[in-house]
């Protein structure tokens, strides 16, 4: 078993303080909310959300020990507000997401999320919802596949695998993983390099029965808003495009300086809610890479929120 994605440069990025009281958004195993209640000590209060009650199941498991200091919530980061204020709660000191699926989805057969591993076409992250990978292959038209896997999936020969899904469609339901792959292998003519030429396939269809950026993007504003003067958003990506998002909506936050005619400096606009921690994402070190092929294209970025208490120190 790998330790958790970066976790040492999570806990560093959070801040993580003695008592806080921290959100972790994507809970999966629970295993870097454990790093984080290690932290905080026993008066500290650890909100975990998933989609996926499997996850929760698993992390209660897993976090056992600290059980009296967890809120496990079966639900959406991007009602985060809500969830948190159900308990009574404002403000927090931080707010963790480590987004994608985890590594307990994939290597389950039965979830639909890998085409290495037989099973229905489902990946839903949230198995009460109705929506499955299947049901889109079933139900989208092909220019309605080919956008999908263009704009999700930024994948080249999307016209081509839409096309090939849209006849096969006919001939029999495309609904299991390894049908799937086939379909596309096939329509691209086999494999290029060393990815499987329906990785992007899988990834586009994953982000849209999940509604991944769209939870994204209001995840991160209710985020923004919740964490207390000083306190901090940490948001671990896994791809280029999700980076490129989580930049960008964190960038409208942090806003930009203008010099002043009479000389000094003032906030372009409005005053910005927040300010990058550090200016470049961090990225796992070397040895992490080697030992957890999972890692390789991680991100993590960071903002902490400013406030009339840090105004003046955050932005020197
Ligand atoms: C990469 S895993 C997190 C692994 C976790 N950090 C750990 O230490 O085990 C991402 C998790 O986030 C969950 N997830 C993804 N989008 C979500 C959302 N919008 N709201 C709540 N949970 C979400 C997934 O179900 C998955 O369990």
């Amino acid at each position: 078993m790998h330790l958790p994605v970066m976790r040492d440069e999570v806990i560093e990025a959070l801040d993580v303080r003695e008592r806080g009281v921290y959100v972790d958004g994507t809970l999966g195993g629970g295993r870097h909310a454990e790093a984080i209640l290690r932290r905080i000590g026993p008066d500290g209060l650890l909100v975990g959300i998933d989609l996926d009650n499997e996850a929760l199941e698993r992390a209660a498991r897993h976090l056992e020990e600290w059980k009296d200091q967890c809120l496990l919530i079966h639900g959406d980061f991007a009602d985060m507000r809500r969830h948190v204020r159900e308990y009574g709660l404002d403000l927090v000191d931080g707010v963790f997401l480590d987004l994608g699926m985890s590594s307990d989805q994939v290597d389950a057969p039965e979830r639909g999320f890998s085409f290495m591993r037989e099973g229905p076409l489902d990946m839903r992250m949230d198995r009460s919802q109705s929506t499955t990978a299947a049901t889109l292959v079933r139900n989208l038209d092909e220019s309605e596949l080919a956008g999908l896997l263009r704009d999700l999936g930024e994948e080249r020969s999307a016209r081509r695998i839409a096309h090939r899904i849209v006849e096969e469609r006919a001939k029999s339901p495309v609904d299991t993983t390894s049908r799937l792959a086939e379909i596309v292998e096939k329509a691209v003519g086999g494999h290029r390099g060393r990815t499987h030429p329906a990785t992007r396939t899988f990834m586009a269809l994953r982000i849209c029965v999940n509604r991944e950026y769209e939870r994204i993007e209001r995840g991160m504003e209710e985020a923004v808003h919740l964490i207390k003067p000083g306190g901090r958003l940490a948001v671990l990506t896994y791809h280029s495009l999700e980076d490129r998002r989580v930049k960008r909506i964190l960038s409208r936050h942090v806003g930009s300086w203008e010099s002043l005619q009479e000389g000094g400096s003032k906030w372009k606009g409005e005053d910005p809610p927040v300010r990058w921690v550090r200016r470049k994402p961090m990225v796992p070190a070397k040895s992490e890479i080697a030992d957890n092929p999972r890692a390789r294209s991680a991100k993590l970025r960071a903002v902490v929120r400013l406030g009339p208490e840090v105004d003046e120190r955050m932005r020197s």
